[in-house]
């Protein structure tokens, strides 16, 4: 048999096919460092899309299965999984187009109606996708009801201020700014759409962000003119769409889609919030209905990225600032949360890479 070397590594690997982007390791470029020992000990890196990658383990273990397979006499493999965030690239159809040139991805949190947890999801899944060794920003788009002060526990602090620049506040992985810690409520309360979106693009060309793989902005509830011009002066790679079963039924869900639809912004998923609750003897109460937010992303042909129940402990990490990931990480709901930020993760690098949606249902 061939002596061990990088060529037959190589060989191996092209058959271990990464099941989102539908091309083999090699091709993708996703394996480096390649060395083989005297002993035949067999390491190398694959580099993954995201942290976040929801199939990490598989792709670990499939490289193991094709090393062990093609080159038996191999005597151990070692794999180190690491990640690089594709980038969303120059976010075209805005104006602004290097306005945030190391942020690789932007996506805006939008729901048709407010109340529906938009604030709750884009903390949760911002500090989820810091948990996973991404570098994460959240802005707080919603200027006249901000809450992330809130539900980071920061009402109290003010960014720092050097030259012209705001340096980001910083908590739980996750670096925030949001109107709140800048003005009194009551100042922003009467701002108009041009303001608004004045305040909004300072968030963007005057805060030192520096590098980050995700940007989450929480966006003010519906439709209107306010969301728009917002869509449109943020040069998002995508958007997710947040839902309760409630609002399914109604229009607003099909018009906040329709709104990222006439701006050329892809919907990266729809996640259903305040789905059910448990009873007492722990089965699920579905108190509006199975089934509606994964319906509906069905219809429209958007990725679906689960349903979060109704729980005492995702408001109280809210009101208490200590987001239900973070303060209750075993529980169901977190697990969920980080359920989610993987699948939203996972088709932002579907899309970087051109494939257009992956509706890949991974359990795990
Ligand atoms: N899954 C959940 N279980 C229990 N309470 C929740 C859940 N999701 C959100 N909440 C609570 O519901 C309320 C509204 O949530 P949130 O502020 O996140 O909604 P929103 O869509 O951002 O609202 P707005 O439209 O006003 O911006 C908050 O008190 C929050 O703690
Ligand atoms: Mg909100």
């Amino acid at each position: 048999m061939a002596k061990i070397n990088e060529q037959r590594v190589v060989e191996a690997l092209k058959h271990v096919i990464e099941p989102d982007l539908q091309k083999d390791l090699i091709t993708l470029n996703m394996v480096k460092d390649i060395a083989i020992s005297d002993q035949d000990d067999i390491t190398f890196t694959v580099v993954l899309t995201t942290p976040a990658c929801p199939l990490k383990d598989m792709i670990e273990n499939a490289c193991i299965n094709a090393i062990k397979h093609f080159i038996p006499e191999a005597k151990s493999v070692k794999v180190n999984m690491t990640a690089n965030v594709t980038s969303g690239g120059n976010m075209s159809g805005s104006s602004v187009e290097n306005i945030l040139a190391n942020v690789k991805n932007t996506i805006a949190i939008a729901s048709g109606k407010g109340g529906v947890g938009k604030s709750t999801v884009a903390t949760n899944l911002a500090v989820a996708l810091a948990k996973t060794g991404a570098k994460v920003g959240l802005i707080d788009a919603d200027i006249h009801g901000p809450s992330i002060p809130t539900m980071f526990g920061l009402k109290e602090e003010k960014p720092d201020v050097m030259g012209k620049t705001l340096i980001p506040l910083e908590k739980y992985g996750v670096k925030l700014i949001s109107i709140g810690f800048l003005v009194d409520q009551k100042t922003a309360v009467v701002w108009r759409g041009p303001m608004i979106s004045s305040a909004l693009r300072q968030f963007m060309t005057d805060v030192a962000w520096n590098e980050l793989d995700y940007l989450l902005f929480d966006l003010p509830p519906g439709t209107g003119d306010i969301q728009l011009t917002l869509v449109q002066t943020v040069p998002l790679t995508g958007s997710v769409v947040v839902t309760t079963p409630q609002d399914v039924a109604v229009s607003d869900v099909v018009k906040a889609v329709a709104m990222f639809d006439n701006v050329k912004v892809p919907v990266l998923g729809v996640l259903e919030n305040m789905s059910y609750y448990h009873l007492p003897d722990g089965s699920k109460e579905y108190i509006f209905g199975q089934g509606g937010g994964a319906k509906l992303a069905e219809k429209h042909n958007l990725p679906f990225l689960g349903e979060i129940p109704l729980v005492t402990d995702v408001r109280k990490g809210g009101d208490e600032g200590v987001p239900v990931v973070i303060r209750n990480p075993e529980s169901e709901q977190a697990k969920l949360f980080m359920n989610a930020a993987k699948k939203l993760a996972q088709q932002i690098a579907i899309k970087n890479a051109g494939i257009g949606s992956g509706k890949v249902e991974i359990e795990l």
